[in-house]
């Protein structure tokens, strides 16, 4: 099939890439030149392992066609993603759906003959339904199907999301649109996944209630690892015990600091404001996203604690500074709290980042990054393992410290407590 993604965001640019691996001519199209000229010289503008190999590959094999046309691009193809950021608005909990309708508007002059155009961007429910209406005007009545199929892939894994999906799902009551879909999808239906058609508003609801879902979980396990910590109790017994029952899952148990990233802070933001919208009160999401606000508080309290409040002059290592490892995205990432609270209290802090260098702490005179663990860790006073990346997993701590006396605050409980005590290390994690 012809194939045109519009937006060569994370969805944009993973979908798309991993659709021209399936067989299908796929036209990515951004209005960022920079991009596209990236993208031509086969470099990617995002970090995802696995995926230039296989936009490589695809672009020598002509499937895979970068272009800032974005009237050729949709003359060309059968069937169109918006895949455009949705921010959260300013000021405001809403999604931000300019770049959405800025989309809906081009596709409106470019669009003769039937295409089907999915929003695969998050947008809020009924969002397909304005959007219907602006392309299907009284001349072009039922030329176009607009169809919601959100997206699902997690940063760092979105590869395998894409191939192996849980489930796809497409909003749409056309029933030409849903064989023309069901077919484009059918190579990775036929492995693991369910194939769901729904309303076209159940789907776009489908996308926030898992990711608000998800970030409950997350919140729930946080909470229950703060009563851990008072209760002499393991959290990772706690996760594994609950997710034995099938009913809840073992997954999205992983106790840590709040949760982070593009996704979370800002669908559960939009859905309370969706919740508004329709006049219903989604008391519990509003709970989550103020549980997860203060974790970042209640952690950056721990460190002082740990510290015993005396910070002034105190060398603090991050290792690890993105919201979740295999990602360089700083978005929304706990570290963008802690290190600025911790340096204001006199702090020199040092950070490894397997991602590399983030601006988003140059203007901070006491913050720097170093190249390598080594080098961050040295001669420091308290190690901080904030994201858990697999180069943090095996570490031999008095190596590369080279003193006698430091602490570990492992954020994400990749270490034994036992051994960190064998080893006479002064160790702290997370609800246990
Ligand atoms: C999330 C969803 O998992 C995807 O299904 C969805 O498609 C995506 O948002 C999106 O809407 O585009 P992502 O934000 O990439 O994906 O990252 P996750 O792996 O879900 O992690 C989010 C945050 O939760 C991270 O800060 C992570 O550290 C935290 N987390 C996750 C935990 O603290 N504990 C866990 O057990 C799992």
């Amino acid at each position: 099939m012809k194939l045109c993604m519009i937006g060569t965001g994370y969805v944009g640019l993973v979908s798309g890439v991993c659709f021209s691996d399936l067989g299908n001519t796929v036209y990515c199209v951004d209005k960022n030149k920079e991009k596209i000229k990236l993208l031509n010289n086969g470099k990617i503008p995002i970090y995802e392992p696995g995926l230039e190999e296989i936009l490589k590959k695809n672009f020598r094999q002509k499937r895979l066609i970068f272009t800032t046309d974005l009237k050729k691009a949709v003359q060309n193809s059968d069937i169109i993603f918006i895949c455009v950021g949705t921010p959260t608005k300013k000021n405001s909990n809403s999604a931000d759906l300019k770049y959405v309708y800025q989309v809906t508007y081009e596709l409106k002059k470019y669009i003769q003959k039937y295409k089907i155009v999915i929003t695969k961007s998050t947008v809020p429910v009924s969002t397909g339904d304005k959007i219907d209406k602006i392309l299907n005007s009284k001349k072009n009545k039922k030329l176009i199907d607009v169809v919601s199929n959100p997206e699902f892939l997690r940063e760092g894994e979105a590869i395998r999301d894409f191939v192996y999906p849980d489930r796809v799902v497409i909003g749409t009551d056309s029933n030409k649109a849903n064989k023309i879909l069901k077919s484009l999808y059918l190579p990775i239906i036929k492995k693991t996944s369910r194939y769901f058609n729904t309303s076209r508003r159940g789907a776009e609801l489908i996308k926030y209630a898992s990711n608000a879902f998800l970030a409950t979980k997350i919140t729930y396990i946080n909470e229950l690892a703060n009563l851990c910590e008072k209760t002499g109790v393991d959290v990772k017994d706690i996760s594994f015990g609950m997710g034995l029952d099938q009913r809840i899952g073992e997954r999205f148990l992983r106790a840590g600091p709040a949760y982070g990233g593009s996704c979370f802070p800002k669908d559960t933001k939009a859905l309370v404001d969706i919740g508004n919208n329709f006049k219903t009160n989604l008391s519990i999401v509003k709970k989550v996203i103020k549980s997860n606000d203060n974790r970042k508080l209640l952690l950056t309290n721990r460190i002082k604690k740990i510290l015993k409040n005396k910070l002034k002059n105190k060398s603090i290592t991050f290792l690890g500074v993105t919201f979740k490892p295999n990602t360089d995205d700083m978005r929304e990432s706990s570290s963008l709290y802690m290190i600025p609270n911790l340096h204001n209290k006199g702090a020199k802090i040092r950070y490894f980042d397997p991602s590399g260098y983030k601006k988003e702490f140059e203007k901070f005179k006491n913050v720097k990054f170093c190249n390598d663990i080594q080098s961050a860790c040295n001669k420091t006073d308290l190690i901080i393992i904030h994201t858990e990346w697999n180069e943090f997993k095996l570490l031999n701590f008095k190596k590369i410290v080279k003193k006698k006396k430091f602490i570990i605050y492992d954020m994400r409980n990749i270490y034994s407590s036992a051994k960190m005590k064998k080893n006479r290390i002064k160790y702290f994690c997370i609800g246990r």
